[in-house]
């Protein structure tokens, strides 16, 4: 009933000249996929020329972050309406890297949540636990509170156009990924959490990816789960290859 989504986070790696390269390669593998959601999201100064590279086929683009305000002097940001004049459809908002390295929290995250749907672009909010938090046994009251606090005030009427991503930091960058049932267990847990929220009818529709350290020979034991709709994936993104594998998951 979902439709599974597949997207590469390039984080800042790659160039223009290797990022297009590389998008060109995706949109040549991925000419005769239908029935899935592709998206790549490259770092801020790619997405012009990348955007030429993927017009018109199977890519989606869109960003890594984004500042919730129109315009004005906030150095080093962008902004939503510069996202959409280079035909980001998404913005990623919340990742870890986010969270952890940049001290974002969640109010900060909710402002872009909501900032980003006023302007239309399709927010991916990233939540997960770090591993203390998971061994002392907070992952659903961590998440719980991700989910409510970069959801809040968005209406019943936008909440279809949010993406979750349950990524566990400790899964990020690291080779170690959560087993496919401790995954599907969280996605089950947000589920809910949306459904109290909102609806069962939203949360059955809520789309939520998995991220951390998804590869080739995992992929296809995550997608098989009922509640794991789909991958945010890193690492293996920036290899045409790998990501291509990704994105043509077999989940029988
Ligand atoms: P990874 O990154 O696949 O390299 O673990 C995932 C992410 O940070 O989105």
């Amino acid at each position: 009933m979902r439709k599974p989504f597949i997207a590469g986070n390039w984080k800042m790696f790659l160039d223009n000249t290797t990022g297009v390269e590389l998008a060109k390669a995706l949109v040549d593998g991925t000419k005769d996929v239908v029935d899935r959601d592709i998206l790549i999201c490259p770092a801020f100064p790619l997405l012009s020329d990348v955007a030429k590279a993927v017009k018109g086929s199977r890519i989606n683009l869109g960003a890594q972050n984004m500042y919730y305000e129109k315009e004005g002097a906030f150095t080093g940001e962008a902004s939503a309406d510069m996202l959409l004049s280079v035909s980001c459809g998404h913005v990623i908002l919340g990742h870890s890297e986010r969270r952890h390295v940049f001290n974002e929290n969640n109010e900060m995250i909710n402002k872009k949540v909501l900032f980003a749907l006023k302007t239309g672009l399709k927010p991916i909010l990233c939540v997960g636990e770090l591993l203390e938090e998971r061994e002392a046994g907070k992952t659903e009251s961590v998440v719980e509170k991700q989910v409510a606090l970069g959801l809040n005030e968005v209406g019943v009427d936008n909440i279809n156009n949010v993406i979750i991503a349950y990524e566990p930091v400790w899964a990020i960058g690291t080779g170690k990924t959560a087993t496919p049932d401790d995954a599907d267990a969280v996605h089950a847990f947000i589920r809910k959490i949306v459904a109290g929220l909102y609806s069962a009818a939203v949360s059955d529709r809520l789309r939520i990816l998995y991220g951390g350290s998804v590869k080739p020979g995992n992929v296809d034991g995550l997608m098989v789960k009922e509640n794991i709709d789909g991958a945010l994936v890193g690492g293996a993104s920036l290899k045409a290859d790998a990501f291509l594998r990704i994105i043509k998951f077999e989940s029988l």
